[in-house]
């Protein structure tokens, strides 16, 4: 077996909540609830649910499973998992390509949305949503979104904070933060709950929610539903792969990413709960994309008593959710490249921060400078689920509805047909025969025919 470099987690809940933390973020917060409203409500609930089921729980058990085993970078574990199988040592290729995609293409566009709620702590701390309503919040984003030099400061900083914290390691301040924090965040989205369940819009939005209307679900809402639900775990892009390198042996595989899957998909409901009654309070529009939680809560704060403090504390809570995720967004090419003599850590998160600033920045231009450039026009492409296709739109589908899709289809097959049976059933430690069985079919076959036919339906 391969040798670590790595530091380990300090213990199981440490790596549990490292890995919660990656899961929930603005994927919860920010993209379920918008993704939600634009693709009609409860039927996508339910599509998204179960592909979290059938799908992304045994694709996280995978991850964990390659990253513990190879004990490397992603790109190094499928490597070593893969030799180990007697396949291809090429499949380090789906590593990379992960790592790639999620430490440039994803986090490039995530650290602007993060930006915008650092941002916003500042201006509800301020006071500055007090007595708003619905044309108010809308006014405020836009100016916010014409801000350039503004969103290019919050980008960075935000970036930056990334950088620092994993530069200096694993375990250094991050796993208490994060223990402390995510009960926090957790008690903040209830309370907000709470808050949305005395407006009048509730009803409305309960029906939105949770009554199923399938007449909305196409091909290429599946796709997305599928695309959300990677990129609400966390998976397909090295981080799942990256955390499992750190994790000791005597930790359950499937327990835990059972607990992570569970625990995601909660939070992303409890988010929708809290928002949607707004929406409907306020008459707001649930399509309205990824403005959504920004026009809408805004209006909540400055309508309840104590939103001041309220909306602080809650964009201040998103904020460290958001970081959680960023870092263990740049954690895989960050491990790479420290693997290979002569580039230490700092540099290595230098280096891989500064890039995906650098794209970024083109998300930043397409709300402002840049807003009409549509680079896909060329090839009569000036939409994409029907909004304009600048280039943070194009971005973002590009990788949760590609990326993440075949990305999770080739580590399912590599998983169920290029690993070793034996050595996955040894990783695991699983003594249940039957739970084995259902995980490594799932991965086998219901994963790969799932991913390809929802692939293919959902692009043509
Ligand atoms: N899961 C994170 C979120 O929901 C984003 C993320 C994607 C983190 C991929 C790591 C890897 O915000």
């Amino acid at each position: 077996m391969a040798i670590s470099v790595h530091q380990h987690w300090s213990s199981r809940f440490a790596f549990l909540f490292a890995a919660v933390g990656s899961a929930v973020g603005l994927g919860n917060i920010w993209r379920f609830p918008y993704i939600v409203g634009e693709n009609g409500g409860s039927a996508f609930v339910l599509v998204y649910i179960g592909f979290v089921i059938l799908i992304g729980w045994p694709v996280l058990v995978a991850e964990f499973t390659i990253g513990r085993r190879g004990q490397m970078s992603p790109v190094k574990s499928v490597e070593v998992v893969a030799v180990e199988s007697g396949s291809s040592r090429h499949w380090k290729w789906v590593g990379a390509w992960g790592a790639f995609a999620g430490g440039l293409g994803l986090l490039s566009f995530y650290s602007m949305i993060a930006g915008w709620v650092l941002a916003y702590i500042i201006k509800a701390a301020a006071g500055t949503f007090a007595g708003f309503d619905s044309t108010a919040s809308a006014d405020l984003l836009d100016r916010h979104y014409a801000n350039t030099p503004m969103m290019v400061f919050w980008h960075l900083v935000f970036i930056a904070i990334t950088i620092v914290i994993v530069g200096r390691g694993v375990q250094a301040g991050l796993e208490k933060a994060v223990t402390f924090l995510m009960p926090l965040l957790l008690i903040i989205l209830v309370s907000l709950v709470g808050y949305s369940a005395t407006t009048s819009g509730f009803g409305q939005a309960i029906d939105f929610l949770f009554t199923p209307d399938f007449s909305r679900i196409t091909p290429a809402v599946m796709l997305t539903a599928l695309g959300q639900a990677f990129f609400s775990l966390g998976l397909t892009v090295g981080t799942m792969i990256a955390y499992g390198a750190y994790l000791s042996k005597d930790t359950n595989i499937v327990k835990s990413a059972g607990i992570v899957a569970a625990s995601d998909t909660a939070i992303a409901v409890i988010s929708g709960l809290a928002i949607f009654p707004l929406v409907y309070t306020y008459q707001l529009e649930p399509g309205e994309g990824p403005g959504l939680i920004f026009t809408t809560l805004t209006v909540a704060f400055g309508q309840m008593p104590g939103g001041a403090i309220f909306g602080t504390l809650f964009f201040l809570m998103l904020a460290v959710a958001a970081i959680t995720s960023s870092i263990s967004l740049l954690e895989p090419a960050v491990s790479y490249f420290e693997e290979r003599q002569g580039i230490g850590r700092w540099t290595a998160a230098l280096i891989a921060g500064a890039a995906a600033f650098g794209v970024g920045l083109l998300s930043v231009f397409s709300f402002n400078e840049w807003s009409d450039i549509l680079p896909l026009a060329l090839f009569g492409i000036t939409e994409v689920g029907g909004q304009p296709a600048n280039f943070y739109v194009v971005l973002n589908f590009f990788v949760s509805n590609i990326v993440m899709p075949f990305g999770g289809l080739a580590l399912a097959v590599f998983t169920g047909w290029f690993a070793s049976r034996k050595l996955l059933r040894e990783e695991l430690g699983l003594p249940d025969a039957f739970l084995f069985k259902l995980l490594y079919g799932l991965l086998k076959f219901v994963c790969p025919l799932a991913l390809l036919i929802v692939i293919i339906a959902g692009l043509i």
